[in-house]
């Protein structure tokens, strides 16, 4: 649009080039985007600052001007790589609403009359409707973006609403299968087994088992949807190793031997105390053993060990397990993943979710290294005291 008003602009004024100069986003200086001579590779390279040549005095002063004889204005300057011969001039500024967008100029080279006062008054109306062509590619620009930008934003959107869907989905999924354990254990009960005290006393187990499965899901879900909304701030303090990790383990301990599995807790005695929040990494822990329990055999060996690095301590769990296969690895820290669902028990899937969580929060890094068939590791950092403090 903007080429075709400087073409007429040309041609109408029997001229042998025109331009138009843009404001650039600093506001300071103007390069051209039409050039219409035999030099407009060379022009178009070029930016002026605001008051340079008489473009920029132009774009400066906001007059248009006629200027026959150019060469000879003390404001001009040459444009490198073009001759220096005389021309005419008619430059004007652009405007739209008193906003300085830019220049256009049609220009006689040497050899040619010079302007009359009333090409330049033709020249000015042209200006304006160059001006109008700027104002509506810049509206039309903004348009676009703004479309882009909301785009985006709902396609975000749609996302979120999958992945709340999907939670939805598995919350029910995992609610549904203790209460209809607890449906039957009842009618079980009710048609009979009551009378069977005994049997009543086994059932009652099995109901009081599922109860437990529903209120650590409860618990699971209300933990994560702390962290991940950073409802439940870290009470971070200066924190032996041991604390985190010998009372878990410990608890666990009956746990592990009614599996017939050993647990040993391997601490070196010369950790560096980790800045921690004691509770939220023993629920980790508790996690991690937990796991190690349920997915190891009979005979299995659990190991619970830490070391220090630089500015980190390193913990790991590690069982002699059944491992996660290859394909799983990635995935098991997401929420509610489970490698083998047919194998992996009563659990939620929550577990991991909410390590990653607690650890991330505390500026370390969780991962898990398997072989399947032979066992899993699974490691933390955690910045020790001393480094965390200096860098905060
Ligand atoms: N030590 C391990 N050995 C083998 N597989 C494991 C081990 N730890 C975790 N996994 C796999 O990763 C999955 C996710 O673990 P996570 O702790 O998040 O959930 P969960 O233990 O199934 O349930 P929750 O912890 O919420 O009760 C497990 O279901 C299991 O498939
Ligand atoms: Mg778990």
């Amino acid at each position: 649009m903007l080429e075709r008003i400087a073409t007429h602009a040309r041609d109408l004024l029997a001229a042998n080039d025109s331009e138009v100069y843009l404001v650039d986003a600093s506001g300071e200086r103007l390069r051209a985007i039409v050039a219409l001579g035999a030099y407009a590779a060379e022009i178009k390279a070029t930016t002026l600052r605001l008051g340079e040549g008489i473009v920029g005095s132009v774009a400066l002063t906001g007059e248009a001007e006629m200027v026959n004889d150019a060469a000879r204005d003390p404001r001009s300057i040459k444009i490198p790589a073009t001759p220096d011969e005389s021309e005419s001039i008619l430059c004007t500024p652009l405007r739209f609403k008193n906003r300085l967008q830019g220049v256009m100029t049609v220009v006689r080279t040497a050899g040619q009359a010079g302007f009359r006062p009333a090409d330049l008054e033709f020249f000015k109306a042209l200006a304006g409707q160059a001006a109008i062509a700027i104002e509506n590619a810049r509206l039309y620009a903004a348009e676009h973006d703004r479309a882009s930008e909301l785009a985006r934003t709902l396609e975000q959107q749609r996302e979120l609403d999958r992945l709340k869907n999907e939670f939805i989905q598995n919350i029910s999924h995992e609610l549904r299968t203790p209460l209809a354990s607890l449906k039957a254990l009842v009618e079980t009960l009710r048609d009979g087994a009551l009378d069977d005290p005994p049997a009543a006393q086994r059932f009652l187990d099995r109901v009081e088992d599922e109860v437990d499965v529903m209120a650590q899901i409860v618990q699971e879900l209300l933990d994560l949807s702390r962290t991940e909304s950073g409802q439940a701030p870290l009470q971070l303090k200066s924190t032996a190793v041991a604390d985190f990790i010998v009372p878990p383990a410990q608890r666990l301990q009956p746990q592990a031997e009614r599996a017939r599995l050993t647990l040993n807790i391997e601490l070196p005695g010369d950790l560096p105390p980790v800045l921690a929040d004691c509770e939220r990494l023993s629920q980790v822990v508790t996690n991690l053993v937990h796991n190690a329990i349920k997915f190891t055999p009979a005979g299995g060996t659990i190991t619970v060990s830490a070391f220090a690095n630089p500015d980190e301590v390193t913990v790991f769990v590690r069982d002699t397990g059944i491992g996660i296969p290859a394909d799983d690895l990635p995935r098991i820290f997401e929420r509610f993943y489970k490698a083998d669902r047919a194998r992996s028990g009563g659990g939620t899937g929550l577990g991991l979710a909410i390590a990653r969580h607690v650890i991330q929060a505390h500026g370390g890094r969780i991962w898990a290294e398997s072989v399947e068939g032979s066992g899993s590791t699974f490691w933390f950092t955690l910045p020790t005291a001393s480094a965390a403090l200096a860098t905060s």
